[in-house]
């Protein structure tokens, strides 16, 4: 029997320690997530993508009474970018959520069906895509999509 090794590396850091590019990016989900369209969760979620060409594309989620018809902020702002500017590769995904009248403490992660849609992107263009979570607190830093999702799913 073999064993094969998966390697997560996250930082671990706080605002101040960001970069401005970093910055904006947060600023831009935090914005995003107050125009969520979330009555049944009241759960509140922005992302803002950066894509090559500097623009910044913001999702935020979207619910239905329906509820498998609804979509995570994520998934909202990466097809948006793919399908508007499917030559611009993405470099950066941040992400923040608002509940209860005030921005979560502890960072927002992307979902599993949001980890396989990044994982796939960064396949497609060749290159990473560093995904920001913000949380009051604390914010996490993924250098890739990858590194959240070993072995996602592909056709090969
Ligand atoms: N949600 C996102 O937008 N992104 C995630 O990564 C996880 C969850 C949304 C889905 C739903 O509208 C609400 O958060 C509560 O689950």
């Amino acid at each position: 029997m073999q064993e094969i090794k998966t390697d997560a590396k996250i930082i671990f850091c706080s605002y101040s320690e960001l970069g401005e590019e970093e910055k904006k990016l947060i600023s831009s989900a935090k914005d995003a997530a107050l125009s969520a369209y979330a009555p049944y969760s009241r759960f509140k979620v922005g992302a803002a993508v950066l894509i090559g060409s500097g623009d910044i594309i913001t999702g935020n989620n979207q619910e239905n009474t329906a509820y498998p018809s609804g979509m995570c902020a994520e998934r909202v702002a990466l097809f948006y970018a793919r399908s508007a500017h499917p030559e611009s590769p993405i470099s950066i995904l941040a992400l923040a959520a608002y509940s209860g009248g005030k921005y979560k403490e502890e960072p927002i992660t992307p979902c599993g069906a949001c980890r396989q849609v990044l994982a796939e992107y960064e396949k497609s263009q060749c290159s990473d895509i560093k995904i920001i979570m913000y949380g009051e607190n604390k914010i996490y830093i993924a250098s890739s999509a990858k590194s959240l999702l070993p072995l996602a799913f592909t056709l090969e």
